[in-house]
């Protein structure tokens, strides 16, 4: 098979048919945020999984999410929490929150997302701490100042995921002046040099074309 983005999206969405599986509350989700106008920039299926697995992995209670859209990721990361876990997440949009609530709630795990609307530099300050898992998937301008809350917020131990490292291959175009990729290139670097990450990132293709996340642990 020649490597190319479409050959990517369908043995990505093999591995989704095969290890996923139809799943109507995600997919009534999806629709409502199809509906709504929002981009289709919620993590894949496999993506959201791997969220799920990540916390049940690390035994996180206390998840946090920044970057919220039509609530796809937050259900994925609700339902691994347990019934005394909780997932605040936070969206810019009050727009998307609305949508985000309603599926939220349709899932099932309406009781344990508490969503905050609000930009989050504003946000994040009002957040008490003690968060097991940040998963970072907002503008990636802020990704510094989100890195840096998910350290204040966390602890040692303290699981962050940070979506769209790989960005089609832009962070290695030493032209660029696109405020993403430069935004995604601080926080990589952030999370090489700063002695309260220690990290790493995995490419990946597929259905969301080239691009990845970056996986912490705060020391
Ligand atoms: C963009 C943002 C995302 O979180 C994503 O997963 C893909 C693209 C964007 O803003 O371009
Ligand atoms: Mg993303």
């Amino acid at each position: 098979m020649e490597s190319t983005p479409a050959a990517w999206s369908q043995a990505d969405s093999y591995l989704a048919d095969t290890l996923v599986g139809p799943d109507a509350e995600l997919e009534s989700a999806l629709a409502a945020q199809r509906e709504a106008g929002m981009p289709e920039i919620e993590v894949a299926p496999v993506s959201g999984k791997l969220l799920n697995l990540l916390v049940r992995i690390s035994g996180a209670r206390r998840v946090l999410e920044i970057g919220t859209l039509g609530g796809y990721s937050t259900i994925w990361l609700a339902r691994a929490v347990g019934p005394e876990g909780r997932v605040v997440t936070i969206e810019a949009e009050a727009d998307n929150a609305a949508i985000a609530r309603r599926s939220i709630d349709a899932a099932g795990v309406g009781q344990l997302v508490d969503i905050r609307v609000g930009r989050g530099a504003d946000v994040l300050p009002t957040l008490v701490g003690g968060f097991d898992l940040v998963f970072i998937d907002a503008d990636k301008e802020s990704n510094t100042v989100y890195l840096d809350w998910a350290a204040r917020l966390g602890h040692s131990g303290t699981v962050i995921v940070l979506d769209n490292i790989g960005r089609e291959g832009e962070i290695v175009r030493d032209d660029t002046t696109d405020s993403k990729v430069l935004g995604t290139r601080d926080g990589l670097r952030m999370l090489g040099e700063d002695p309260r990450f220690d990290a790493t990132a995995l490419q990946t293709v597929g259905v969301k074309g080239w691009d990845g996340f970056a996986i912490a642990v705060v020391v």
